[in-house]
C-alpha cells in the first residue's frame, strides 16, 4: 500500500515538480484555488473548515502545505490577504496535521534574511524586510514552535514550471527574449541562489523517506547574482552574440519592483551537507536542464532556440 500525501497549493511552479516527483511512489491528492490541471481539485486553504474536511477525508500520511502568494508587490499592497494566505493558513495546516498526528511540510524562503551578511546558513537569524518575507517567516516560526513533526525547507530564487507556470526571473527574461528584446536590463546589486523545483522536490523526498525532520536550507549549489544568472541564460540559449545584458542598479526598477529586497539572500545548505543529504546540483547545471526540459518547444516555436543537443555537464 502506497503512503498518501495531501498537497495543498499544488497548482504553481513548485507544485508541478512535486506532482511529478511524488506521484509514482505515493498516492497524492493535489489541491489549489487555481485548478489548472486535471490532477488538481479545488481547495482554498484560507478556509480552515474546508481545509480540515478535505484533508481528513483523504486520510493522508503527510500534509504538504506548498501554496502562498509569492508576488512581493502584491503582498506589500494587500496585507490582510497576504497574512491570511501566507501565515494563518499555515496555522491551519499545523492544526490539521497535529490533529491527525502526521508530519507537515512547509516551504520557507531565503527572502526572510535582511542581506546584512553575504551568506546565510540554517542557524542564522532571519530579519524580514518586507511583508512577503515577514508573512513567510511568521509561517515558518509557527511550524517550528507548534508542529509535532515537520520539515521546513527554505528555497531561493525558484526556477520551475516552464512557460505556463513560472512567475519568476527566468521566465520573465525568456519572455523578453522571445518577444525580440535584444538588450536585457538586469540588476547588479542582488545576490542569491537559484533553486530548481525538480531538485528541490527530490531532496524533500529524500528527507521525508529518511524521516530527517527539521528545518533545512535547500537551494542549488554555487553562489551567484541576478546579473550572472541572466548572462548564463543568454549563453545557454546560444544568444550571447546577439543579446547584451546591461547592468543597472535596483533603483532602475524602483517603480515596478517597489517591495524591499535584501542585497543578499544567498543560502548555504549547511545542515543538508552535515547530514550528507545534499543532492541539490550546481545552479548552472540545473538552469541548463530547466531550459532544455521545460522551454525547448516554446523557444523553438518562437524561433530563438537552436535546440542544441542536450549537454549533460
Ligand atoms: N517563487 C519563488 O521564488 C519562491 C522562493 C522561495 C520560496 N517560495 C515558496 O515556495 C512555495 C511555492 O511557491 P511557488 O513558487 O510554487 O508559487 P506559485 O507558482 O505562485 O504557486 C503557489 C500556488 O498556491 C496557490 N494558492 C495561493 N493561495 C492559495 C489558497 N488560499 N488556497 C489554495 N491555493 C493557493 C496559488 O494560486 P494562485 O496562482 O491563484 O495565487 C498557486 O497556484 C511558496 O510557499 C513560496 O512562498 C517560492
Amino acid at each position: 500500500m502506497k503512503k498518501k500525501i495531501y498537497i495543498a497549493g499544488a497548482g504553481g511552479m513548485l507544485g508541478e515538480a512535486f506532482y511529478r516527483i511524488f506521484k509514482d511512489d505515493y498516492e497524492v491528492k493535489c489541491t489549489d484555488k487555481d485548478v489548472n490541471e486535471k490532477w488538481l481539485s479545488f481547495l482554498d486553504f484560507r478556509n480552515f473548515d474546508a481545509y480540515k474536511r478535505d484533508v481528513e477525508a483523504f486520510k493522508p500520511d503527510y500534509l504538504f502545505h506548498l501554496g502562498a502568494y509569492t508576488d512581493l508587490e502584491y503582498c506589500e499592497l494587500n496585507l490582510d490577504d497576504t497574512y491570511l494566505t501566507n501565515t494563518t493558513s499555515v496555522e491551519n495546516a499545523v492544526f490539521i496535521a497535529n490533529n491527525l498526528n502526521i508530519p507537515v511540510l512547509y516551504i520557507s524562503t531565503a527572502g526572510i534574511f535582511d542581506g546584512a551578511k553575504d551568506f546565510y546558513d540554517d542557524w542564522d537569524e532571519p530579519n524580514p524586510l518586507g511583508h512577503y518575507a515577514r508573512s513567510k517567516y511568521m509561517g515558518e516560526r509557527y511550524v517550528r514552535e507548534n508542529a509535532t513533526r515537520y520539515i521546513i525547507c527554505r528555497a531561493g530564487w525558484m526556477m520551475g514550471g516552464g512557460p505556463e507556470k513560472d512567475k519568476k526571473f527566468i521566465n520573465k527574461l525568456i519572455k523578453q527574449l522571445a518577444n525580440g528584446n535584444r538588450n536585457l536590463n538586469v540588476v547588479n546589486d542582488k545576490d542569491g541562489t537559484p533553486t530548481f523545483t525538480v531538485d528541490f522536490a527530490k531532496n524533500v523526498k529524500l528527507l521525508l523517506e529518511r524521516e530527517y525532520w527539521g528545518l533545512y536550507n535547500m537551494v542549488c549549489n554555487g553562489e551567484t547574482s541576478r546579473y550572472e544568472v541572466a548572462e548564463e541564460l543568454v549563453k545557454i540559449l546560444g544568444l550571447d552574440n546577439e543579446v547584451t545584458v546591461s547592468e543597472v542598479s535596483s533603483s532602475y526598477f524602483k517603480d515596478t519592483y517597489f517591495a524591499p529586497r535584501p542585497p543578499s539572500e544567498r543560502l548555504i545548505n549547511k545542515k543538508l551537507e552535515l547530514r550528507n543529504m545534499n543532492i541539490m546540483r550546481d545552479w548552472k547545471i540545473a538552469l541548463r536542464e530547466y531550459v532544455n526540459d521545460y522551454y525547448a518547444d516554446y523557444l523553438k516555436e518562437k524561433n530563438i532556440y537552436p535546440v542544441k543537443e542536450y549537454i549533460t555537464l
